[in-house]
């Protein structure tokens, strides 16, 4: 396994794997690897000859108030997980790497990116766009592979290579959870022991919008209000949002169609989770 921190280098070897006639898979992350990062690497792997990881704190997609210095880092440890997972390359570059001084250029995706998490994140979803867009332009992957656990990350990244006619094919895994059924998430070691317990919520009120869909219930607004129940059940859970939304262009839908997005956002103090259910047609 080898492990790049140059942009140039970077781009220079996969344009010689590429040359090679040989298929670059790609999953980006921050690092602090749990098992919903190790999922996509499995499925990436099947899908290529040649598998790079990157890691890094993007800077630009955290707000003024939110936790980029304490963002969980650990790179041995990161390493580590990649090698088992057969990795072939980790890129690994610095901030000043992917922005050196004068930086300037931007891709935003309108409309998509101010809905759901875009409302309490403003700038969030233009960092992660153009960071995603740099990685492209310098890893040159024929798939890459990001989690439904951040659907409307991928929503967004999928409107991206199409409008910008990115030559890259896009795949989504499923949420990886724990036991008791909370989403994976590198923010989750934020929370106290009495936040952690707490913090089941959100999948609990998510499996109850499930059965009530299965039992026929097809009005959003019964549909949401339940959901808002559970979660408030927690005595420390405070509701960023909670919405039932197309998955086309992330408007509300009134009544359950056959594509649909459930996504729940709740802050437990300062640490904000999330979780969604979607389903496509
Ligand atoms: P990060 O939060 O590290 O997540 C990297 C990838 O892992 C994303 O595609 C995310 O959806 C996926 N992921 C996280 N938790 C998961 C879980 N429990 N189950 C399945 N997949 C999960 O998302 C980012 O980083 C960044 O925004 C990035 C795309 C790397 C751009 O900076």
């Amino acid at each position: 396994m080898k492990v790049i921190n140059s942009a140039d280098e970077m781009q220079k070897t996969a344009e010689s794997i590429r040359l090679q006639g040989k298929r670059i898979g790609f999953v980006p992350t921050m690092g602090y690897l749990h098992e919903g990062h190790l999922s996509l690497m499995r499925i990436a792997r099947k899908q290529c000859d040649t598998l790079v990881c990157s890691i890094f704190v993007n800077p630009t997609q955290f707000g003024p108030d939110e936790d980029l210095d304490r963002y969980p880092r650990d790179f041995d440890r990161d390493e580590r997980f990649c090698r088992e997972e057969n990795v072939d390359i980790v890129f690994y570059p610095s901030a000043k790497e992917m922005y050196p001084s004068g930086f300037s250029t931007y891709v935003l995706v309108e409309n998509l990116g101010r809905k759901l998490c875009g409302i309490s994140r403003p700038t969030h979803f233009r960092g992660v766009t153009t960071i995603v867009a740099k990685l492209f332009n310098l890893v040159k992957p024929h798939v890459a592979v990001f989690g439904q656990k951040d659907a409307q990350q991928f929503l967004i990244l999928k409107r991206m290579v199409r409008d910008l006619n990115f030559d890259v094919d896009l795949m989504m895994g499923p949420i990886i959870r724990e036991k008791d059924g909370l989403a994976m998430s590198s923010r989750n070691r934020y929370l106290t022991g009495r936040q952690r317990e707490q913090a089941t919520v959100l999948y609990k009120s998510l499996c109850t919008a499930e059965e009530m869909i299965a039992g026929g219930e097809k009005k959003a607004e019964t549909i949401l209000e339940k959901v808002k129940t559970v979660i408030t059940s927690a005595p420390d859970a405070r509701i960023d949002y909670v919405e039932l939304v197309d998955p086309g262009n992330l408007e509300p839908l009134t009544v359950i169609g056959d594509s649909y997005l459930i996504a729940v956002a709740v802050y437990f103090d300062k640490t904000r989770l999330i979780d969604n259910i979607l389903k496509t047609d």
